[in-house]
């Protein structure tokens, strides 16, 4: 099989390891990806956002599946344009993809399913916001209608900040704000393989949203993750299958957009029960670079499968190793990042036991020598038989790397029963 993977980043570096392992991959290209990728695929510059670039890159390439990593290219439609290129794709449409596109749309699909999730005002004044905030009480929970790299969501006790984050979302071209109500409870990430009509949950994962140590600071893309998860219900995966994900591909087929690609179904293991915190349409990342390193099932013919509509009666083979993650960001993220860096110390890294490397924003200079080019610069992977030991190899591996200004969270699956 030929596999055109889209994306740059931590999430497609681990996912073109996984397809690289694949005896049934015979050309791995990446478009654009990164230094880490360059052994792993042939890379080639592309504007991922151009629907016909990519199309035309996949039929010149001789391409049978076509892997959407971010979320960006699917909303913007990349998927149709090689879909309708006769060339399959493991990503859903511009229409489906508005599960993360718009977190109002995501709440009326799953009023529609039946799918728990917290109650949601969507306001497009901000006397509507007022009112809301006023509803629900604190802690507010303030959300950017639109994409935001996991960092539209303010989550604030201050009705000042949570209002000013309302004017600054409504502030946007045709802006609009959801406000609802704080979901207690440990979250939860768990990725489901979809085909249009049947959905197969991956294992579920743990992020650390939050910037700094003990779940401080502003909300990031992630800046770490494990699995497996021994504190979850052995039945989690099943329930949320049985209760989120089927519904919501069900509910999309009904309504003529059917899911094709990876629904990650972000949870709340509130004290009132499961609850859908969000849905993204492609996969997590840093959690994949944790779920993936466990999959023993060939990753290829499972991306086929979900894309050409035949999944059904799909088992997983599951490494009985845990994974963990753990995220080096840039000084200044999630703010602005500093970039230009050099970061040293990869090979030392890379040669600790149980440990390896994933690369996210780097750039490679005409010496070979590498830089730093984006806010999360990249993380190590520890894989051991138990998450304690997974932890200290991952954390061997990052403290080999040398970044001038970097910051990265001490406590990843440190408490393995606590909220992120
Ligand atoms: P989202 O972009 O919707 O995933 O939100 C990003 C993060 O904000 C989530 O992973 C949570 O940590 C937090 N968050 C979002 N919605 C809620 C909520 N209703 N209650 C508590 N925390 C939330
Ligand atoms: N780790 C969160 C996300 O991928 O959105």
């Amino acid at each position: 099989m030929n596999i055109l993977l889209l994306g740059s980043g931590g999430r497609e570096h681990a996912i073109a390891r996984a397809l690289s392992g694949d005896p049934s991959v015979s050309t791995l290209v990446i478009a654009p990806g990164n230094p880490g990728m360059a052994a792993l695929g042939d890379l080639v510059a592309v504007d991922v956002l151009d629907g016909r670039a990519v199309a035309d890159l996949a039929a010149s390439r001789g391409i049978d599946l076509v892997v959407v990593g971010p979320e960006a290219p699917l909303v913007a439609g990349v998927a149709d344009a090689v879909r309708s290129r006769g060339i399959a794709v493991f990503g859903p449409s511009a229409a489906a993809a508005r599960l993360e596109g718009s977190k109002a749309f995501a709440k009326d699909v799953m009023a529609a399913a039946h799918v728990p999730t917290a109650a949601a005002r969507v306001c497009s004044t901000e006397a509507e916001a007022e009112a809301a905030l006023a509803e629900f009480g604190p802690p507010h929970v303030v959300k950017d209608d639109g994409l935001a790299a996991g960092k539209g969501v303010v989550v604030t006790d201050s009705r000042e900040e949570a209002l000013a984050h309302a004017r600054a979302c409504l502030g946007k071209p045709g802006g609009a704000v959801v406000i609802e109500e704080f979901l207690d409870g440990p979250e939860v990430s768990l990725f489901c393989l979809c085909d249009g009509h049947v959905a197969v949950p991956l294992q579920p994962a743990q992020d650390f949203k939050r910037a700094y140590d003990g779940g401080q600071g502003p909300n990031t893309g992630g800046m770490g993750a494990y699995s497996p998860l021994p504190w979850a219900p052995d039945d989690l995966a099943e329930d949320v299958l049985a209760r989120v994900a089927q519904p919501v591909v069900d509910e999309m087929a009904r309504r003529g957009t059917p899911f094709v690609g990876l629904l990650y179904c972000g949870l709340a293991l509130t004290s009132r029960g499961l609850r859908v915190v969000e849905f993204n349409v492609r996969f997590g990342d840093p959690e994949t670079q944790c779920v993936l390193a466990r999959l023993v099932t060939p990753l290829a013919g499972l991306l086929r499968d979900a894309a050409c509509g035949d999944l059904g009666g799909a088992v997983l083979a599951w490494s009985e190793s845990s994974a963990v993650t753990v995220v080096l960001a840039a000084a200044g993220y999630p703010g602005a990042p500093r970039t230009g860096d050099p970061v040293r110390g990869l090979r030392e890294a890379e040669a600790t036991d149980g440990a390896y490397v994933v690369h996210a924003g780097t750039e490679e200079r005409p010496d070979g020598s590498i830089v730093s080019a984006g806010g999360r610069v990249l993380a190590t992977v520890g894989i051991g038989p138990s998450v304690p030991e997974a932890r200290d190899a991952a954390y061997a591996a990052l403290r080999k790397i040398n970044l001038e200004g970097a910051h990265f969270r001490g406590d990843i699956a440190a408490d393995v029963h606590s909220s992120c």
